[in-house]
């Protein structure tokens, strides 16, 4: 394969060819392979609420008073098939922020269409790319913590580099513009905007210098030549989802941390490195000019990446902490909540075909204003366990558990999971925790190799070649997540009801009216209303006729009712969204658009915005 073919593939494609695949997993239930639609409604029925408690077609024809009646504050949308973005009647929206937009004065006007941004302004704009999002109210101050997940290096590098870099500025570049913003946000009265050169503003790229704590820290695992004492990664990269502490700070959620990795000479292809799809060439061809991403000079290097990072937002000199204790995967989001005697919990998805679902609670409690630390790096992993009966467990990754080394079983959480036997999941992406109930909810995006490859059909996984997705879940037992047990069940399982009337048509509160596919991005309001995006097929064609392009939904979970709230342009996935402090806007991401979305001048770009009810009402 050519660099620029390797190139033009997704995230999701360069996996496929890599191939990194769950350990065949005796553990791993295998139910009837002629999935029964039946079965899956009984397992809604047994909690009582959700899609079975609705009829089909609710939403067919969308009404504002059907919408009232279900809760929702605004008349659902129709499908969309262009460039531009769609919100309800009584609704606006604008561009907050755009990839390589200033955040300090000195790089205002840095982007032009045609040729991106210099090298020497890379780390002084809004990076490309964006994803998860927090607010947070600092000092009366509102900041904005976001992810850049990765870089189109095929429109930030010149043309005649076919979308590799040439040299180690352009490796520079690219490092740049991928990695976290913290910027200061303000009403200015016609809107929000970037408060360009606020003291909270900073960029973290792959270039940050970070510490690692948690029992991997000073590990062999994790010592390079650059570093030989093991405690001082630098970066971090392919930051997906958010989440953020009890205590205000932001977690980063290092993803495909793999695809950044290749040699230059030999190294040893370990299990390990199978695991999690390390190997080869780099997509980047970062290799070539600094040595850090060289497999055959660092091959512990990249045991320092896929990790859970918290960064203090409020303290633009502090150090990012690289959490070793919540495990080593392709981290998509993390969910923080409480056990019922004060433990911190966090809830996590490791985003490949058939990887797991995860916990990790604390051995300290957290209270208010209390001290903070060892609570991210003195506690427990566990992996979770879904039962064909509906019921499910959180496993313990212990080296008793596992026969691994506490420090080898975090760097290959994925290998220590298989041994337990953990069940094998249709790509986990954001948990969402409810505020107002003891729940949380997993997307499972799709999977298109469910029903092969070790990836038996399961309950909570029911269908093969799974391209809709869906999205389970748990009620812990006695509704304390820090318990050991829980009961589960799938909220929707999204489908093409125009298309089929089996399972793929998806459960009974999908309606040609409100489909989707592919659940990724997911967070609660302070209502209780589940709002849910999209990462899918936005061909319109097929199994996808009649879903449009990717879109943001809200969920009420007590009744099971869907309804759409935005369509993204033709080619974006919507990810990341937060709220202002007074809840008067929602800051929605805007992903990988195409088209010439929002400028209209030949080049798209990825862009947060604000969303707001003309009205003035809170929105979320
Ligand atoms: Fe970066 Fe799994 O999405
Ligand atoms: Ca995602
Ligand atoms: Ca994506
Ligand atoms: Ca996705």
């Amino acid at each position: 394969m050519k660099k620029s073919d390797l190139i033009d593939l997704s995230w999701d494609e360069f996996d496929e060819l890599r191939d990194p695949r769950p350990a065949g997993n005796d553990f791993d239930a295998v139910v009837d392979r002629a999935i029964s639609r039946r079965g899956f409604l009984g397992g809604v029925l047994a909690f009582g609420s959700g899609a079975v408690a609705m009829g089909a077609g609710v939403f067919g024809s969308a009404t504002s008073a059907r919408a009232q009646a279900a809760g929702f504050a605004f008349t659902p949308i129709d499908i969309a098939t262009d460039f531009d973005i769609h919100v309800p009647e009584g609704y606006a929206w604008k561009p907050l922020v755009r990839w390589g937009d200033a955040l300090w004065s000195e790089a205002e006007g840095a982007f032009s269409p045609e040729t991106g941004v210099s090298v020497e302004m890379s780390d002084k704009v809004f990076g490309e790319n964006t994803d998860g999002m927090e607010l947070f109210e600092v000092d009366g101050k509102q900041l904005i913590a976001v992810n850049s997940e990765y870089v189109n290096p095929k429109i930030n590098l010149p043309a005649d580099s076919e979308g590799m870099p040439k040299n180690a500025d352009e490796v520079v570049l690219l490092k740049n513009l991928q990695g976290v913003t913290v910027m200061e946000v303000a009403d200015t009265g016609e809107g929000y905007a970037v408060v360009v050169d606020s003291p909270y503003n900073r960029r973290i790229t792959h270039e940050t210098q970070m510490t690692m704590d948690g029992p991997v820290a000073g590990s062999d695992l994790v010592k390079t030549n650059a570093d030989p004492e093991g405690m001082s990664p630098k970066g971090t990269m392919n930051n997906c989802g958010s989440g953020r502490t009890l205590w205000g700070t932001y977690l980063t959620c290092e993803e495909n941390f793999n695809g950044y990795f290749g040699a230059t000479g030999e190294f040893t292809l370990t299990e390990g490195f199978e695991r999690y799809g390390i190997g080869g060439e780099g997509r980047y061809a970062y290799e070539k000019f600094d040595e850090r991403y060289d497999l055959s000079k660092e091959p512990m290097e990249p045991n320092r990446h896929g990790w859970i990072t918290e960064i203090d937002p409020a303290n633009p000199d502090s150090t990012p902490v690289k959490h070793s204790a919540l495990g080593r995967f392709k981290h998509e989001n993390a969910a923080m909540t409480q056990a019922t005697d004060g433990r911190v919990v966090v809830y996590m998805g490791d985003d490949e075909r058939g990887e797991f679902i995860y916990r990790y609670v604390s051995n300290g409690v957290w209270t208010e204003g209390g001290s903070t630390d060892g609570l991210l790096s003195d506690g427990t992993l566990y992996v979770a366990k879904f039962n064909d009966d509906m019921t499910g467990e959180w496993l313990a990754l212990k080296p008793e558990t596992t026969g691994m080394e506490l420090a080898e079983l975090l760097v290959h959480a994925r290998m220590a999971g298989s041994k337990v036997g953990a069940t094998t999941m249709d790509r986990p992406e954001w948990i969402a925790v409810n505020p107002l109930k003891s729940e949380a909810y997993c997307a499972l995006t799709n999977n298109s190799k469910r029903g092969s490859e070790g990836m038996p059909v399961n309950a909570a996984n029911p269908r093969e070649t799974n391209d809709y997705g869906q999205i389970v879940r748990w009620r812990p037992e006695g509704e304390d997540h820090g318990a050991e047990t829980f009961a589960w069940d799938l909220y929707v399982m999204a489908g093409n009801p125009a298309v089929y009337d089996n399972a793929y048509g998806g459960s009974d509160n999908v309606t040609p009216g409100n489909m989707f596919n592919s659940p990724d991005g997911m967070a609660f309001d302070t209502q209780g209303m589940l709002w849910i995006q999209t990462d899918g097929d936005d061909s319109n064609e097929g199994d996808f006729a009649g879903q449009g392009n990717n879109q943001m939904l809200v969920g009420n979970t007590e009744t099971g009712d869907i309804a759409r709230f935005l369509t993204a342009p033709n080619g974006a996935e919507v990810t990341g969204l937060c709220w202002s402090a007074d809840k008067k806007v929602a800051f929605v991401g805007i992903q990988h658009p195409g088209g010439s979305w929002p400028d209209g001048d030949g080049i798209p770009r990825s862009s947060v915005i604000s969303v707001w009810r003309e009205d003035g009402q809170a929105i979320g």
